[in-house]
C-alpha cells in the first residue's frame, strides 16, 4: 500500500514522457495559402464580435451585478473587475434580458427603488429575480462598456402596447408620462436603442408558434417600434434554428419587407444529442473531433439560410444575425441544471476561433453574432465565483480577434490536408484576413488537428510585408484550461513561428492553436 503513490508518479511520468515523445515525432502537416488584398471585399461588420447577457444562472446575479453594498469592488453595483476585463474586448453590442427569459420579462418590474421592485420567479431558468438589474443598470452596462443596445422584446407573454410603452420610456425626449417617469427615475436624457427584437425563438420557448402566424405578429408588433428622438431602431425578427429553412422562408416571403434583419441560433454539442450533450472538460479525441464538425456546421447553415434570403432580398438589406451561438455542454456533476454554468478548455478556443472566421466569411449577410453568453453561462468570456474571476481560453480569442471588427474582408485560399478520425474528416485549419482603416492586414489562424503542427506557405497578393507581429494562444492539452487556482494555463504568448521573405511567408502554426498576426 505504502508503495502505490509511487506506482502512480511512475506511471504519470511514463505517460507524460510518452504524450511528449508523440507531439515531438508526429510530422507537420502542409499547407498553402493565398491572402488575396487585391481583391478587398465587403465591411466586417464590428457586432459579429457582439455578446449576449440573460437573467439567467449567474450570469447577471453575482456575475455582472453584485449591488453597490457588497464588498466586491463595483460602479454603481457593476463588479470592476469583470466590467474591466470585458472592456479590453471592445464588446460592440449587448443583446439583454434573453433569450427565452425576454418573453417573460415585465419591464415596468426592473424600474424604480430597488427595494420596492417586485421579486418574481424566473420561469425559464429557476429562481427568483428579484429585479435590481433592469432598464437603467442594463444602459450603464453598456455605456461602461462602450456598447450599442440590443433589446429584446416580450412577444410570448407580452402585448404591443407594453413594448411600444418600454419604448417611449427608454427613448422618448418627449414631455409625456413614460418620459418623465424615466426622468424621475434618474435619467434625463432618452437612451439610444440600435436594435430591438420581437420575441425571442418564437417557434419554441417565445410561444411555441408557426412560421406563419408569427410572420403576422412580427408584423403587427414592428408597427408599433417608433423611432423616436432622432433614434433609428433596427427591428430584428425571432430567426430559424440549424437547418429549419422552412422558416427563413416563411418569414422571408411574409415578413421580409418589414424587418431589418433575421436571426439565426445555432449552439455547438459535442454528441448532438440534447439529452447527453458531453462534458467540457472530460473528453477524448473522438470528442474534441465531433464537436469541430458540429461546429463547422455553421458555415452550412449560414449558406443556406443566406441563399434564401437572397431569393427575396438580393440587395442584402435584411441582415442575418447570427444572436446565439456557442458551445453547450452538459452541467458540470453537483451543479444547478438550469444555471447552465459550463468551464470553458481549448478547445472552446478553437471553436470561438472557427466560428469568427465562418462570420468573416460571410459578413456580407451576417451583420451581427451574440455569443451565448458573457459571464458565467455556456460559453463565456469570463467565469466567477464570489470575488474571484478567471479569463476564459475563448476571451482570449475575442480579445485576440478584435483586430477584425470595422475591418475590410480580404479573401483567403486555403488548400490544407483533411483532418480526419475514422470515416469523418474536417478541415485541419481555418484562415480568415481583413485590412483594417491604418492599412494593417491581420490574418488569423486556427489549426484544428490536435496533434500536428501545420507548416504554411502563404503568398500575401497586392500589399507589400515587411514586418510581421502576433499571438499564439495553444496548451499542452485539448482540455487546458483556467481556473480559480491556475488562471494562466491557457494564455496568449508572442508567435515567432514565422519567416519572411519578400510576399512568401511561411508560418509554423502549433497543433491544436489560434494565431492571430498583423502584416505591414
Ligand atoms: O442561451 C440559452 C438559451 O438557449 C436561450 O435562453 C434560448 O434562446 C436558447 O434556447
Amino acid at each position: 500500500m505504502v508503495k502505490r503513490p509511487k506506482l502512480i508518479a511512475c506511471v504519470t511520468a511514463l505517460v507524460l514522457v510518452a504524450v511528449a515523445t508523440k507531439a515531438q515525432t508526429v510530422e507537420p502537416y502542409k499547407a498553402t495559402l493565398s491572402i488575396r488584398a487585391d481583391q478587398p471585399r465587403w465591411t466586417i461588420n464590428r457586432n459579429l464580435y457582439g455578446q449576449f447577457a440573460e437573467h439567467l444562472g449567474r450570469l447577471i446575479y453575482g456575475g455582472l451585478w453584485v449591488g453597490e453594498n457588497s464588498p466586491i469592488p463595483n460602479t454603481h453595483g457593476l463588479r470592476n473587475d469583470v466590467v474591466g476585463a470585458l472592456k479590453e474586448l471592445h464588446v460592440p453590442v449587448l443583446r439583454w434580458p434573453g433569450g427565452c427569459f425576454a418573453d417573460e420579462y415585465h419591464w415596468r418590474d426592473g424600474i424604480g427603488p430597488r427595494d420596492k421592485r417586485p421579486r418574481r420567479p424566473n420561469a425559464s431558468w429557476g429562481g427568483v429575480d428579484t429585479n435590481a438589474f433592469g432598464t437603467h443598470e442594463f444602459f450603464e452596462l453598456c455605456d461602461l462598456l462602450g456598447a450599442d443596445a440590443y433589446i429584446n422584446g416580450n412577444v410570448g407573454s407580452g402585448s404591443p402596447q407594453e413594448m411600444m410603452d418600454w419604448i417611449e420610456y427608454m427613448t422618448s425626449d418627449a414631455d409625456s408620462e413614460l418620459a418623465n417617469l424615466r426622468r424621475r427615475n434618474g435619467h434625463d436624457k432618452p437612451w439610444k436603442i440600435a436594435y430591438f427584437a420581437v420575441g425571442n425563438e418564437t417557434w419554441g420557448c417565445g410561444g411555441n408558434m408557426r412560421p406563419e402566424f408569427y410572420a403576422d405578429v412580427f408584423r403587427q408588433y414592428a408597427t408599433f417600434i417608433k423611432n423616436q428622438s432622432g433614434n433609428h431602431i433596427q427591428k430584428l425578427a425571432s430567426g430559424s434554428h440549424d437547418d429549419y429553412y422552412k422558416w427563413t422562408e416563411v418569414l422571408m416571403a411574409q415578413a421580409g419587407q418589414s424587418m431589418d434583419a433575421l436571426s439565426l441560433h445555432y449552439y455547438t454539442l459535442p454528441t448532438g444529442d440534447w439529452s447527453k450533450k458531453g462534458s467540457a472538460t472530460q473528453f477524448d479525441e473522438k470528442e474534441w473531433h465531433s464537436t469541430l464538425v458540429r461546429t463547422m456546421r455553421m458555415d452550412d447553415f449560414i449558406q443556406k439560410h443566406s441563399a434564401i434570403m437572397d431569393r427575396y432580398d438580393p440587395q442584402k438589406r435584411v441582415g442575418l444575425m447570427v444572436d446565439e451561438w456557442g458551445t453547450w455542454y452538459d452541467p458540470e456533476p453537483g451543479r444547478d441544471m438550469g444555471a447552465l454554468y459550463q468551464q470553458n478548455s481549448l478547445r472552446d478556443a478553437i471553436v470561438a476561433g472557427v466560428n469568427l472566421n465562418i462570420f468573416q466569411k460571410h459578413a456580407d449577410r451576417v451583420r451581427m453574432a451574440n455569443i451565448a453568453q458573457m459571464v458565467n453561462v455556456l460559453q463565456s468570456m469570463v467565469l466567477t465565483d464570489k470575488g474571484k474571476m478567471v479569463l476564459t481560453p475563448t476571451y482570449h480569442v475575442f480579445r485576440m480577434y478584435r483586430v477584425h471588427q470595422g475591418a475590410t474582408m480580404i479573401p483567403v485560399d486555403l488548400s490544407a490536408p483533411e483532418y480526419k478520425l475514422g470515416d469523418a474528416g474536417l478541415p485541419s485549419l481555418s484562415a480568415s484576413a481583413s485590412r483594417d482603416a491604418a492599412g494593417r492586414l491581420h490574418l488569423s489562424l486556427v489549426n484544428l488537428n490536435p496533434d500536428r503542427a501545420a507548416e504554411i506557405n502563404a503568398n500575401v497578393w497586392g500589399a507589400a510585408i515587411k514586418t510581421i507581429s502576433g499571438e499564439v494562444l495553444t496548451a499542452p492539452a485539448m482540455n487546458a484550461m483556467n481556473t480559480f487556482d491556475r488562471p494562466n494555463d491557457v494564455k496568449p504568448a508572442p508567435f515567432n513561428g514565422y519567416k519572411l521573405d519578400g510576399s512568401q511567408l511561411l508560418l509554423t502554426i502549433p497543433a491544436k492553436s489560434v494565431v492571430v498576426l498583423e502584416l505591414k
